[in-house]
């Protein structure tokens, strides 16, 4: 038996950060992760090189059922808090684009950092120890481990979404919060690539691999960024964007050529190249692959001169409006992250701590606060983290 001030299950960016700040106030904090190593997907994120953060992260890039929940702890720790820490480490970084900092070297420098803190601050970190049962019989939690039993003041949720399971990510957290009764708004795979219909995967699986910069739109949300056509569907971070945003069933609408009004780029040249093809005309607005894939969708074809104005405007419109309904998403297996997650109508913002279970914390990705792609969801981390390891 184990008898600890804190328990925190989940040794991902959240979970270390309030180990670290809870350990600074002379907690004695216990880390538990059934994964053989601490802070996975740091380790992989940003290809490597972690997206630690954003410049401009504000409350207004993540989503929630209540979206002024996230304010108060991302006021109180900062994309600027974090930066700092990273320079007093010598963490070399960059700004790539958007506000986006990566580290120049690897995410491992984030995770030797987090978990030098961790040392210093006297956490312990039990990694591939599971968790059996979790009860709260008296004014302490009784955890119930692979290892042994654990007694505890203060137990934090800290274990993520169900994103990525191949790397072992669960939905254990909401089973926490159903277990005392607490709401969990639906979870669902989020910043994630979408799936054609069989047909139209057919038709455009020889576009794998074109990019084009775009607009994506869904409703009133839209994002400009890069658009990746893949073997399945659609990708790149516009499109993981906007995916966080989908209804399923609903369309999406892009706009392939942002910059340009195609109708009237046609029509120019209509008037100076009339003897040049419509596919010509096309190829030298988007790439090859693409202009050739929707002259043939769009069954365009012969010389502009012969080309009344509507077939221009049907062109134009397949760049400039083209309108898409994913089948689907690729789901948890390739999802960023997870959207929903346990309800903020159950938590201080102030503390993270559930109203109705004293001393039960929820932090990171497990609570239904979704940051958009660049850097936002770590930043929820380190702020939701830092918010409650001033608390337990
Ligand atoms: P996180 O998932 O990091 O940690 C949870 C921990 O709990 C894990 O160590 C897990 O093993 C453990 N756990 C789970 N279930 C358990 C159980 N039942 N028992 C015990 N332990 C359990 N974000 C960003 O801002 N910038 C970026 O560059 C990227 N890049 C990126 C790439 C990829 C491929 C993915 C999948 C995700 C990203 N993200 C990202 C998102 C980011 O990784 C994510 O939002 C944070 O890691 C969430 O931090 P948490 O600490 O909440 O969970």
């Amino acid at each position: 038996m184990q008898n600890v001030d804190v328990l925190i299950i989940g040794a991902g960016a959240a979970g270390l950060m309030c180990a670290i700040e809870a350990g600074k106030r002379g907690r004695s904090v216990l880390v538990v992760d059934h994964a053989k190593r601490p802070a996975d997907k740091i380790r992989i994120s940003g290809g490597g090189r972690c997206n630690f953060t954003n410049l401009h992260a504000s409350p207004a890039n993540y989503l929630s059922e209540n979206p002024r929940f996230a304010v108060s702890a991302l006021k109180r720790y900062t994309q600027h808090d974090f930066i700092a820490l990273v320079d007093k480490h010598g963490i070399g970084w960059h700004e790539k684009t958007l506000g986006q900092l990566f580290c120049d070297d690897s995410a491992q420098q984030i995770i030797d950092m987090l978990l030098g803190l961790c040392q210093q601050a006297g956490v312990r970190i039990q990694l591939e120890t599971s968790i059996t049962s979790l009860t709260k019989p008296d004014d302490r939690f009784t955890i119930g481990t692979s290892r042994d039993t654990v007694r505890a003041h203060s137990v934090v949720v800290a274990c993520g979404g169900p994103s990525i399971p191949k790397m072992g990510a669960t939905g254990f957290g909401y089973e926490i919060a159903k277990r005392f009764d607490l709401p969990v708004v639906t979870p669902r795979a989020a910043l994630v690539p979408f799936v054609f219909d069989d047909a139209m995967r057919e038709r455009s699986k020889h576009l794998a691999g074109v990019s084009v910069d775009a607009v994506v739109s869904f409703k009133k949300t839209s994002f400009r960024e890069g658009l990746l056509f893949t073997h399945r569907g659609l990708s790149g971070p516009s499109i993981l964007q906007i995916s966080s945003y989908w209804e399923e069933g609903k369309d999406i609408r892009v706009n392939l050529l942002p910059n340009t009004d195609v109708f009237e780029a046609l029509k120019a040249a209509k008037q100076n190249q009339p003897k040049q093809d419509i596919k010509t005309a096309l190829s030298g607005l988007l790439p090859k692959k693409l202009a050739t894939h929707i002259a043939e969708e769009h069954k365009l074809g012969g010389r502009l001169a012969d080309t009344s104005d509507k077939v221009l405007r049907k062109a134009a419109l397949a760049i400039n409006e083209w309108t898409i309904k994913p089948v689907g998403t690729e789901g948890y297996r390739t999802a960023e992250v997870t959207l929903g997650g346990v309800s903020t109508k159950a938590l201080s913002s102030k503390t993270m701590e559930a109203s109705t279970v004293p001393g039960l914390f929820f932090i990171g990705e497990v609570v239904d606060v979704t940051g958009h792609l660049g850097g936002f969801n770590f930043q929820w981390a380190w702020a939701s983290g830092h918010a409650a390891g001033q608390f337990v």
